[in-house]
């Protein structure tokens, strides 16, 4: 995986350690410099994880699936549940999420929220969450 680099010194590790788990490199960026990373990263973005077999998709869509099927239950929340993937890069997860839901009576209505405008042209295509 080879996302790209504001100033030559970041890593694909260092980026997905700092973006899954809040921890150091991309974070003492400044955000300009990190919005050049994901600017320049989006267009490879989804490939280079899936290549990688990146497991936490998979794994936050089930568990996320798992949440809203307990709530499903408690008739005190309103309908169509109402989800924010706040950093949702492509959509990628939306879409797992969206595909768990299909076979079951449960509606959601997915918003992405980016500050890189490329990561959101990309979740754009897809129609399964607004931005
Ligand atoms: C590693 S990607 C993860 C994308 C998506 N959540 C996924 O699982 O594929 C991190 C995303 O968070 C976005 N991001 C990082 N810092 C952000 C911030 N401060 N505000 C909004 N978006 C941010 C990036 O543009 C990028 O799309």
């Amino acid at each position: 995986m080879h996302p790209p680099s504001a100033e030559g010194h970041v890593n694909a590790t260092d980026v997905f350690v700092s973006c899954s788990f809040g921890k150091q490199a991309v974070t003492k960026m400044s955000t300009k410099d990190k919005q050049k990373v994901y600017a320049q990263w989006s267009e490879t973005y989804e490939q280079d994880v899936l290549d990688n077999d990146y497991v936490a998709w998979p794994i936050c869509a089930e568990k996320i699936f798992a949440v809203m099927s307990n709530m499903a239950s408690e008739e005190n929340i309103s309908r169509p549940f109402k989800l924010v993937d706040v950093g949702c890069g492509t959509g990628y997860l939306g879409t797992l999420v969206s595909d768990r839901l299909k076979s079951t009576d449960i509606s959601a209505f997915l918003v992405g929220v980016d500050f890189s405008s490329e990561m959101l042209e990309k979740l754009a295509t897809r129609s399964v969450m607004t931005s």
